[in-house]
């Protein structure tokens, strides 16, 4: 085949020498605009996995790479003049510069023609008479915009302003140093990738680059502030620029998202950052456009795939790999471009939240990689949540809110049973709550309890309005207190325009068959067609309702309960005013934030004066309704949970959500944690985070990266009512409370899981 590969950048010159090594006949040549040893950058980083796909595709050129690659294991964090240093992180670096130059050597002895200062121009007619021709042109491919329709490119470009520097100071770790100036914060990542040179890459938000004057600045001008500001970790070495003939504005990038739904148009086909990119942070560009390379001369010349076979199995085998990556290169810009919320964390934690950013790395993973640190960041959890001097993990520490202490930071999130008769909560309710109780959980939540028979969500709904209901209520919390150590909280609600509706199994949100109630809400937005049209609430229906809360909780005083939370989240009553989707009033409780806060407010304020004032009250809000500006957004879940806490809330509860039926929620691994992250540490509440959160090592990277103060599961609960009895014996934690009559059971599953342990260390 003739092949032109657009661009000699690792890409096109990887891709050319995996065509050569595969079948010597192909005709591959090389474009590359710039000349022989001109290029961007500095150092880049890989992993072992990188260096062994290099070796087996190409042991020649991989084994000269691997020879001259820098190695390190530390990452030091610098911030408020202390350095954290954590180990075992196993980072190999290698120039820009002398990665191409070997590929290009390599590429020249297999017979690849390389064409140095060749602008190629994708309108030419010339790229006709090519059987393929590669955009491995990077970044900014004009060979992907020319076709952008055909290839469906999605370009995000980031917050962030970076330059990428390099200087003769050799850091003996990956180096993260954030400094403050009168402008913001201002930080660097660096690393030693040959050596006498390392890479220095300055990153900040666009308002502290103008504000520092970045902007109006020459290279030279730029490179002295930042030398200024980075003196102390320089030794006295100058930044050094590849880019010196760019302005500041110019060299100063924000980092552009790639992402193409298409790979190839006809014999066109993009490769590396042409078709996709992942943030700096992450260091993880180059592995992609190598891997690409090896890939994509893999399918084409396996024998009996044609071209569109082979390039439809290299399109998805490379978008997955790609899509894991930008998932979690998504995580990591996010945290440098809110990184502000963490400066004020102290130097232990803001390093755990920084290693932990892109949630690729976990807490067992970090512990794996570095022992002694993990125990006394452990440690220092531990004595600043409790004051005790005790290694374990984080998430069996206690906490206090009010008066009330939860033995551990675990929660059975509220879950709704659908099995109560005329709202009285049952036998089945008694062993589904004890169960839970009895398996180690810090705090039980019940199910959302409805304040009336109107504001059920279903008939199979529990209830709190009259004597039957809270007295069938004390016979569980007397159970949980006599029988565990968990506490117990009353989750209070009204269904609003998402009430009269079938048992959870029957069908989500549908009418009942027959007996429906007539419903309110805010306005009269049905949930969805098939649903009845609420009656917007009156003034009158206000005071009734609120009346209702009020009442319930003081049953939930007499019924025993430790805690009551208000929900205020998934488009039920209460959510239905906070939502702009739901609520569309023009009185004084529709409009503005203020306005659509009032009611709840009003409802929330009458509970707390109802409630005892030594006893915690929380109250769960959907963070975001998945609608764009026209719904909640989290930037506005912020000012949600303010105004709450002002109202004397102890603990926001952070779900998100189910507000309105067309949302286009975008689930993943822990998907809401961000929210609680975000409402945690800029408006420095208590939160409860919840949502796909599954295992312990999960619990534990969130307790310690200061993203939630306690965290909720649902759904695992629902099938292992020992979530927390299992994750104690997985840890070997003794202090975990255990029912006496279970001690045996314990021990047993405490001693398999350390068998497993050793047998997978030796193995
Ligand atoms: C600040 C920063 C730090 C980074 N750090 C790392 C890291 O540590 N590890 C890592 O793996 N990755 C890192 N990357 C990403 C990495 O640089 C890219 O992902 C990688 O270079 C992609 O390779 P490529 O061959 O697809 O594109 P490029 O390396 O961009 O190569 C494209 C080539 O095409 C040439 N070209 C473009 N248009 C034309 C044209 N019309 N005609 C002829 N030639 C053309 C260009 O001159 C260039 O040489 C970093 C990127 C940045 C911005
Ligand atoms: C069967 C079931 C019933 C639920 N009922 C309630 C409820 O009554 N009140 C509430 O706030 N959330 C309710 N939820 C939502 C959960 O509390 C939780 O926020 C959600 O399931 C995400 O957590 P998970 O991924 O751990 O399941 C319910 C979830 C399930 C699975």
């Amino acid at each position: 085949m003739k092949i032109a590969c657009i661009g000699g950048g690792p890409a096109g010159f990887y891709f050319a020498i995996s065509m050569k090594l595969r079948d010597p006949r192909h005709d591959v040549h090389v474009f590359e605009r710039n000349a022989e040893g001109v290029t961007f950058g500095w150092g880049v980083v890989f992993s072992d996995q990188t260096v062994e796909n290099l070796m087996a595709n190409d042991p020649v050129s991989g084994r000269i790479i691997s020879d001259e690659f820098a190695h390190w294991d530390d990452i030091d964090v610098h911030i408020h003049d202390a350095c954290v240093r954590s180990s075992g992180h196993g980072f190999i670096g290698i120039g820009r510069k002398r990665l191409l130059e070997i590929l290009a050597g390599r590429a020249r002895e297999l017979g690849v023609e390389i064409h140095y200062e060749a602008e190629c121009d994708p309108n030419l007619g010339v790229w006709r008479d090519w059987d393929l021709v590669i955009a491995a042109d990077g970044i900014n491919s004009r060979f992907r915009e020319t076709h952008a329709e055909h290839f469906g490119v999605d370009i995000q470009e980031r917050a962030n302003r970076f330059v990428w520097l390099g200087t003769p100071k050799t850091f003996d770790a990956f180096t993260f140093a954030f400094e403050k100036t009168a402008a913001g914060w201002i930080w660097a990542h660096a690393y030693r990738f040959a050596e006498d040179c390392s890479t220095f890459i300055v990153e900040c938000s666009e308002p502290t680059w103008a504000g520092l004057g970045l902007d109006q600045m020459d290279q030279a001008e730029a490179i002295a502030l930042c030398e200024k500001i980075f003196a102390k970790y320089l030794d006295g070495q100058p930044l050094l620029t590849n880019a010196a003939h760019l302005r500041g504005s110019a060299a100063w990038l924000r980092f552009r998202r790639i992402i193409c739904e298409r790979w190839h148009y006809d014999k066109l086909i993009l490769l590396g950052d042409a078709a996709h990119t992942a943030h700096f942070s992450i260091g993880s560009g180059t592995k992609l456009a190598l891997e690409d390379a090896i890939k994509l001369a893999e399918v084409l010349n396996r024998p009996g795939l044609d071209r569109i076979e082979a390039l439809a199995e290299y399109q998805a085998e490379r978008n997955l790999e790609v899509l894991k990556l930008q998932n979690s290169a998504r995580n990591s810009t996010e945290w440098f471009e809110t990184v502000e919320r963490y400066l004020d964390f102290e130097p232990w934690q803001f390093a755990y939240s920084l290693l932990t950013r892109s949630q690729r790395i976990s807490h067992e993973n970090l512990r794996l990689r570095d022992r002694d640190w993990l125990e006394e960041t452990e440690r220092t959890f531990w004595k600043k949540a409790t004051g005790e001097e005790k290694t374990a993990w984080p998430m069996f520490a206690p906490m206090k809110l009010r008066e009330m202490e939860v033995q551990n930071r675990i929660v059975v999130s509220p879950m709704a049973m659908y099995s109560a008769r005329d709202g009285v909560p049952g036998d089945f309710h008694l062993v589904h709550l004890g169960a839970r109780a009895q398996g180690g959980a810090g705090l039980v939540f019940t199910e959302m309890t409805c304040v009336s028979p109107e504001g059920r969500i279903s008939p199979g709904c529990t209830g709190m309005w009259n004597g039957e209901q809270a007295a069938a209520w004390r016979r569980i919390t007397d159970f949980v207190h006599a029988n565990s150590k968990a506490k117990i909280c009353l989750q209070l609600g009204h269904s609003g325009g998402k009430g009269s509706t079938r048992l959870g199994w029957d069908g989500d949100n549908l009418p009942l068959v027959e007996g429906n109630w007539p419903v309110i809400s805010a306005s009269d937005v049905p949930w969805a067609p098939v649903n009845q049209q609420p009656r917007p609430m009156s003034r009158a229906d206000m005071d009734e309702v609120k009346g209702q809360f009020v009442a319930a909780v003081r049953m939930a005083i007499d019924a025993g309960f430790d805690m009551v939370e208000m929900h205020a989240a998934h488009g039920y009553l209460l959510s239905s005013f906070i939502t702009p989707v739901q609520n569309k009033r023009t009185d004084e409780y529709g409009g503005s934030l203020a306005n659509r806060l009032r009611y709840p407010l009003e409802v929330f304020t009458a509970m707390r004066e109802a409630w005892p004032s030594d006893r915690p009250m929380s109250v769960r809000i959907s963070a975001n309704d998945w609608a764009g500006e026209q719904g909640v957004t989290p930037d506005e879940a912020v000012l949600i949970a303010e105004a709450f806490a002002e109202a004397g809330a102890d603990l926001i509860d952070v779900s998100a959500g189910q507000t309105w039926a067309d949302a286009k929620p975008v689930y993943g691994r822990l998907f809401q944690t961000p929210f609680s992250d975000k409402i945690r540490n800029e408006a420095k509440l208590a939160t409860m985070a919840v949502g796909n959160i599954t295992d312990p090592d999960q619990v534990n990277a969130i307790l310690t990266a200061g993203r939630a103060d306690l965290v909720a599961l649902a759904r695992p609960h629902l099938v292992d009512p020992m979530w927390t009895l299992r994750a104690a014996a997985m840890a070997n934690y003794r202090d975990q409370w255990v029912p006496p009559p279970y001690l045996g059971g314990m021990a047993q599953m405490a001693r398999l899981f350390e068998r497993e342990a050793e047998m997978r260390q030796q193995s």
